[in-house]
């Protein structure tokens, strides 16, 4: 069985969750740790035992030729990073969300193809535990056919919370809807339809948002259609990111390592007799639970093992992260614009940018990349 080697590109915190998965999975092998910074290489370096030490990319793969490199490194330096690692004619998988906008998605999706390798997503949600255990009871028929889903945010800023925690929501619903076709948003910033002057630039280098609340109601294949809420909470909630799929027959209820069933249509109320049933969540035989991977991680990383055996794409493929940027972007649209947005858009433009033009804007000035100050500085903007 082949040994796929890997290189991690950025050593802080999300490299280092994607080298303990690589580490841990016995069909990976970690050849090679590229970071600017020394002392991040070092330490991660130390942790899963691995001498090959870069600060230059061009180096180390042309040194230790991966089979894939991993990119988890800030949202602003995707596209760069992305193409810089493709053009080697290595496969790549790459930290959410894959781009910032439509035109960028392609152009890594462009380059894939010419180089013939493959690009996944690190949405391990959808790949996770609960969503294998969801999967598994949707695939049984449990729920009988599917009509709706929900699925909501940690009370982010809704823009924010969209590129951020939104594109793994829209990912997991993905999974079930299969493809989005059309979309109608209602975003709100202060209590009032956003205007083009509530565009603003990201935190954490995630592009260009608005809106302080999203509501969006999203148009799949075959009838489905599904609810996403991205609504600025007044303290984070994780509890709230869950998503329910309602069938003909029952419900499916996911969490972050959790999934339930309540046999019960969702046209009818919870009886006295309807008890959500836990159901297990299902790990790869060889998984450790003691050992410091992620669960979910590792199962992106068995996905991504499995993918490349059999010559098809990670299930959390760039083409899947690019319908999930035309639905973030089309989110956008529908609210700006105050009309549906069919997907997938031929205008590959940002559509906040856009509008801002069209109202005869400049792109917006510059904030803080940190959640905090940024969301101090935004608050003090919509209340005055
Ligand atoms: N999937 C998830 O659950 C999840 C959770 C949190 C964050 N994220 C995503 O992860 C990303 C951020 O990851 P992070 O928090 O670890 O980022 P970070 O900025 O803390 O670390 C990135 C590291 O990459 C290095 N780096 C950047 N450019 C480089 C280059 N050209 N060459 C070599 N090294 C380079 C930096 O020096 C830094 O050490 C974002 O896209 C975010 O959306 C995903």
């Amino acid at each position: 069985m082949k040994i796929y080697r890997v290189a991690i590109l950025g050593c802080r915190g999300r490299g280092t969750a994607a080298a303990r998965a690589y580490h841990a999975h016995p069909r990976t092998e970690i050849v090679a740790l590229c970071d600017l910074v020394e002392e991040r290489r070092n330490t991660l370096g130390d942790e899963v035992g691995v001498s090959s030490r870069y600060a230059d990319l061009d180096e180390m793969i042309k040194d230790t030729s991966p089979d894939i490199v991993a990119i988890p490194t800030g949202t602003e330096f995707h596209y760069d990073l992305c193409m810089q690692v493709l053009e080697h004619g290595v496969n790549i998988e790459v930290e959410k969300p894959m781009c910032i906008d439509l035109i960028q998605a392609d152009d890594v999706i462009r380059k894939s193809e010419e180089k013939g390798v493959q690009v996944a997503v690190h949405h391990q949600g959808r790949v996770g535990s609960s969503m294998q255990a969801i999967s598994k009871a949707y695939n049984e028929g449990k729920i009988g056919n599917l009509r709706y889903m929900y699925g909501s945010g940690k009370g982010y800023y809704g823009g924010y919370g969209l590129m951020n925690i939104g594109t793994h929501m829209l990912n997991n619903m993905l999974h079930f809807g299969k493809k989005c076709t059309s979309i109608a948003a209602h975003l709100t910033t202060g209590g009032k339809p956003i205007s083009p002057e509530d565009v603003n630039p990201s935190p954490s280098g995630m592009g260009t948002i608005a809106g302080e609340n999203i509501t969006a109601t999203l148009q799949y294949e075959g009838n489905v259609t599904g609810t996403l809420l991205q609504h600025r909470f007044k303290t984070m909630d994780t509890n709230a990111y869950t998503m329910e799929l309602f069938g003909s027959e029952g419900r499916l209820f996911w969490k972050s390592a959790g999934a339930w069933f309540l046999p019960t249509p969702h046209y009818l109320p919870d009886g006295n007799n309807d008890k959500w049933e836990s159901l297990d969540l299902l790990f790869p035989d060889h998984y450790d639970p003691n050992s410091s991977a992620s669960q979910d991680d590792y199962w992106f990383v068995e996905e991504y093992v499995n993918a490349l055996d059999e010559g098809r794409e990670h299930t959390c493929s760039g083409k899947e992260g690019r319908h999930i940027i035309e639905m973030m972007m089309g989110i956008f649209e529908s609210a700006a614009y105050g009309e549906n947005v069919n997907l997938p858009q031929e205008n590959r433009t940002h559509p906040l940018l856009r509008w801002r033009k069209e109202n005869g804007l400049q792109p917006p000035n510059e904030m803080p990349r940190g959640y905090g100050e940024w969301l101090n500085l935004e608050t003090k903007r919509i209340t005055n």
